[in-house]
């Protein structure tokens, strides 16, 4: 029999139009979901938004993938999901990976693909649209132009780190906000990045919130879905 193909599915950052043809003909194509999920929550955005797209018949496994700091040391953890998911493909089924946003950007999806690469197995990963880009779009806010440096940062790095990569950035994107936002305020106003900061939470989606005055709501619970747009001056 022959093995099934493996799909990273990018499904866009929630708005349910933002899908390309691309993933839209995949998800069509598929007879397994694997649907991620972190182990503190139950629900798959990426889920609910390929949902519509899929024939009623397709199975849906959701994995749940640990938060990990480290892949070389943790990937282990993940072994259980890539054996699971190599047995549907060498079952000849045709098994898609629904990954929010882009399936190579800050994806759970990168840690699956890099075991599932070595298997031999057939990969076909499908871009999607990046959340700070529907941001970006979605607020009216130029990312970069002429010869700016556009930085992205995931707020849960070092605070060492994340002050170096703001002094030297025109443009930053500040992704996973939701853990350390009074630092991150802090670190932008060092930085004279405070007052062009906009906070876009769950882009797309239904409940979407923008704040614009980021100081003025520093102690705010934020949502996991939160990501911050500035700029050292505006445009
Ligand atoms: C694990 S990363 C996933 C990034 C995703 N692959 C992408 O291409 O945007 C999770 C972070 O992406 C950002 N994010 C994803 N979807 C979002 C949305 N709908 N609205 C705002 N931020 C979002 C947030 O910064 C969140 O903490």
């Amino acid at each position: 029999m022959e093995f099934g193909t493996f799909y990273g599915i990018g499904v866009g950052p929630g708005d349910p139009e933002l899908l390309t043809v691309k993933a839209i003909n995949a998800l069509k194509k598929i007879e397994v979901l694997i649907a991620p999920k972190t182990e503190k929550k139950s629900d798959s955005v990426a889920l609910s938004i390929a949902q519509p797209y899929l024939k009623s018949s397709v199975e849906i496994i959701y994995q749940t993938f640990p938060m990990v700091k480290d892949f070389a040391e943790e990937k282990e953890v993940f072994a259980a999901n890539k054996e699971e998911i190599l047995r549907e493909l060498r079952g000849g089924k045709n098994v898609g990976f629904a990954t929010l946003g882009d399936p190579m950007f800050y994806s759970t999806y990168i840690y699956i693909f890099k075991l599932l690469e070595p298997c031999g197995v057939k990969i076909v990963t499908i871009p999607g649209v990046p959340a700070f880009l529907a941001i970006a779009a979605q607020i009216g806010r130029p990312l970069a132009y002429g010869n700016d440096i556009l930085t992205i940062i995931p707020a849960t790095a070092e605070l060492d780190a994340i002050n170096s990569a703001l002094e030297r950035a025109d443009s930053t994107v500040l992704m996973k906000v939701y853990k350390n936002f009074p630092e991150i305020v802090a670190e932008l106003k060092v930085n004279g990045m405070i007052d062009e900061a906009v906070l876009v939470s769950r882009c797309g989606l239904d409940d979407e919130k923008i704040i614009t005055d980021i100081a003025a709501n520093k102690n705010e619970q934020l949502n996991y879905l939160s990501t911050i747009l500035t700029r050292r001056y505006s445009v």
